[in-house]
């Protein structure tokens, strides 16, 4: 489980630092998915960079498994355990070949030369860039490299895979596909997810969705919680895409035309607008 206990961060020296992150608790426990968002600039990179022990906090505590970031012993065992992948992580490629790019993290944790090619083959299927691993990875477009710096991520086994819009620029297909695939890492592997999206329909994908504000958490719940409240949107600055603002209409509709009425009576109306929201939605990995 990654804890953050009353943590503050604020960039810059002096006391009067403008605090970026405010006094926040979290628990992230293993087998989540859970999705990030929040208005630009609201915190989210700030915070899982503290999470990642990138940075460290004003106040407060973060603790990995147990491990205590501020402490550099403990810091250096927990990395093995914190995957991320930035928007950009894939201009900052060094190898002559994607495979050998795929191979640079694992290779930090075996010897066994057996052991790493198991890795990278078992990350490039993953993601699936099986046509792309013998290519010079500056060569590869924008949706490519992302996929490439994915697999490397995802080769060090992390137990904890922080995605900061690093898969902007796949399409749908790629991205649909990709999804699946780690949440089928996290169903059957029991890691966890972090994902921080623009792309905000995307959230209906997630079982948990987090909320950041001006460097606090406004929201922590089910994604579900969240579309069905436009009111949620408007105070986090943020704008209910099209998608749902349909369905909201349509369950108002079947609402006030009490088609709804035989459900309401055996089931309590958050129970049956998930259910509804579930079959409407019916994309959401299990
Ligand atoms: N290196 C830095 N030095 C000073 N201020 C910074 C630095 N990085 C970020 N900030 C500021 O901290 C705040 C939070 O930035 P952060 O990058 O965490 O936001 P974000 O939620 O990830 O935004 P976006 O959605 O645009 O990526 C912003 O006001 C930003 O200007
Ligand atoms: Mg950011």
């Amino acid at each position: 489980m990654i804890e953050l206990l009353d943590v503050s961060f604020g960039y810059g020296q002096d006391d009067k630092t403008h605090a970026v992150i405010k006094d926040v608790n979290l628990q992230i426990k293993s087998g989540e998915k859970i999705a990030l968002i929040g208005h630009n600039g609201s915190g989210k990179t700030t915070l899982i960079k503290l999470c990642l022990g990138l940075l460290s906090p004003k106040s407060g505590r973060i603790l990995v498994d147990g491990l205590d970031l501020s402490n550099r012993r403990e810091l250096q065992k927990s990395r093995k355990e914190l995957g991320i992948i930035f928007q950009d992580s894939y201009m900052h490629y060094f190898g002559s070949t994607v495979q050998e790019d795929v191979a640079f993290g694992p290779s930090n944790y075996h010897k066994d030369s057996f052991k790493i090619k198991e890795l990278v083959d078992n990350a490039i299927n993953l993601v699936g860039i099986e046509t792309l691993r013998m290519r010079n990875p500056l060569e590869l477009s924008g949706g490519q490299g992302q996929l490439a710096s994915i697999a490397s991520a995802i080769a060090t086994e992390p137990k904890y895979l922080f995605m900061d819009e690093s898969a902007v620029m796949l399409d749908m297909q790629s991205k649909e596909l990709l999804l699946s695939r780690l949440f089928g890492i996290c169903k059957n592997l029991d890691k966890s997810i972090i994902y921080i999206t623009h792309d905000l329909e995307e959230i209906s994908k997630f079982d948990r969705l987090l909320v950041l504000c001006e460097g606090e958490f406004t929201f922590d719940g089910k994604p579900e919680t969240f579309i069905s409240s436009p009111e949620l949107w408007e105070k986090n600055r943020l704008e209910l895409p099209s998608k749902f603002r349909l369905f909201n209409l349509l369950m108002q509709r079947l609402k006030s035309a009490d088609v709804m009425q035989y459900h309401l009576e055996i089931d309590d109306e958050p129970g049956v607008y998930c259910r509804l929201y579930r079959d409407f939605f019916s994309e959401r990995h299990e």
